[in-house]
């Protein structure tokens, strides 16, 4: 990989080499979570965006210049990334901003943006010679890892809370992994999974700890930029858990200032449920996230639910290095943004891609957002992911279903009594 310097630590900046087998810091442990370096100098000589504008390439893969594997490295067959964002002008009307752009990564195939980092995460444990690989996950992460290992043929062990909204279980028994439903939260999956990688010797695709799946995730930030022909927006607004998708979108920011296609960077706003609020907390307080206690969180965005987010030192500096901010929404908010945003741009997310635009509500509210500012929601996984949520979001906002006999009378008499 002539593209890759090394591998440093975000805690101490020691450096390894960029085909170093291990994940994270030797002296820093688990906390000691690693970012991957670029030489932009080189990537630069025999990268442009016109060479870029020209690859037929429409999955994530076309940015392989600034990824960190070789350029004919096998790739996954399911076509991840290059989903849609739509200028949602009714939005953009409704909160009284320029523009609001919903990009949707429930068009991913396994429904959220999380294949992006699971496709990285196999194409990884093929290079390192694994045959299992392993994550841990509040449920998509799990659903991604999944699918792409059942597209290769890569057997695979999974982890995640037995209280996974169905659907996701339902994807991971489908794609034929290894699936354990832990007794327990997110977070205590997670540390199963940990010893259980060990253990075994299992590839670790665990979030906040394989430095790789930022560089998966980052993908979603070049993509914004290439739709917006290298304008950055003003703003961006991503969900939160572990901090490991906002991260990557601050990284691909950061590779496209330093390769001077944009010129500016945009602010980058997390967005957290009332009830799982570290980053919050720490942002308001100014408390440092190595050293804060976890939390004990609870919400009905399950994909953002995380006592510890495991990636939090890149999720802080994602919104302080951009002075962008993080943000408190209820899980009502959250539930009620499910339909608004369906409504207003035709995107249908689970609540942890809807409480992104539940964040942009409140930031339009509290001024953290001006009226002349263009922004991009980041809508991260489908809405048919948890039906349950689905249907509480509906009742949230009074939207009921006629019920009618099937004939005309029926129909007349129940919309006369709706009107
Ligand atoms: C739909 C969705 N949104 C947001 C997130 C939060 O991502 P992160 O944990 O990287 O902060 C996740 C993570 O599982 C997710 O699945
Ligand atoms: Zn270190």
């Amino acid at each position: 990989m002539d593209n890759v310097t090394g591998l440093t630590c975000v805690i101490c900046d020691k450096t390894y080499p960029a085909d170093y087998a291990g994940y994270v810091c030797t002296d820093h442990g688990n906390e000691g979570i690693l970012d991957v370096r670029y030489d932009y100098f080189t990537i630069a000589g025999e990268w442009s965006k016109e060479i870029l504008a020209a690859n037929p390439d429409r999955t994530m893969w076309r940015y392989k210049p600034v990824m960190p594997i070789e350029p004919d490295a096998a790739v996954p067959p399911l076509a991840v990334g290059c989903t849609p964002m739509y200028d949602a002008t009714p939005l953009a009307e409704a909160l009284g901003i320029a523009r609001v752009w919903v990009k949707d990564e429930g068009r991913q195939p396994t429904a959220s943006l999380k294949d992006r980092a699971s496709a990285m995460a196999v194409v990884k444990a093929r290079q390192f010679g694994a045959e299992i690989i392993t994550t841990a996950s509040t449920g998509n992460a799990a659903a991604a890892l999944s699918g792409m290992a059942a597209s290769i043929g890569m057997r695979n062990v999974i982890f995640v809370p037995k209280t996974a909204p169905e659907a996701k279980i339902a994807q991971l028994l489908a794609y034929g992994s290894t699936v354990a439903l832990v007794n327990g939260n997110y977070d205590s999956a997670f540390e199963l999974c940990l010893l259980a990688a060990a253990e075994y010797s299992w590839y670790n695709r665990n979030t906040g700890y394989n430095p790789y799946m930022t560089e998966g995730k980052k993908t979603a930030g070049w993509e914004i930029l290439e739709d917006l022909e290298w304008k950055a927006p003003d703003a961006i607004f991503v969900s939160v858990g572990d901090g490991s998708i906002i991260g990557g979108v601050h990284k691909a920011m950061k590779d496209a200032m330093a390769l001077n296609w944009i010129k500016t960077m945009p602010r980058i706003f997390g967005i957290q449920s009332a009830g799982s609020d570290f980053m919050v907390q720490a942002f308001e307080s100014g408390d440092e996230v190595l050293t804060k206690a976890p939390i004990s969180a609870d919400t009905v965005a399950d994909s953002i639910s995380a006592d510890l987010p495991r990636d939090r030192i890149k999720a802080m500096r994602a919104v302080t290095e951009t002075d962008g901010a993080y943000v408190r929404v209820s899980d009502d908010e959250i539930l009620r943004a499910v339909p608004v945003l369906a409504r207003g741009s035709g995107v249908f997310a689970e609540p942890a891609g809807a409480a992104a635009y539940a964040g942009l509500i409140k930031a339009v509210d509290t001024g953290l957002v001006s009226t002349t500012d263009e922004v991009v929601v980041l809508s991260t996984g489908s809405g048919l992911k948890d039906i349950a949520s689905a249907m509480k979001a509906v009742a949230a906002v009074g939207t009921t279903p006629m019920n009618v006999d099937p004939t005309l009378d029926s129909l007349k008499e129940a919309l006369g009594a709706s009107q």
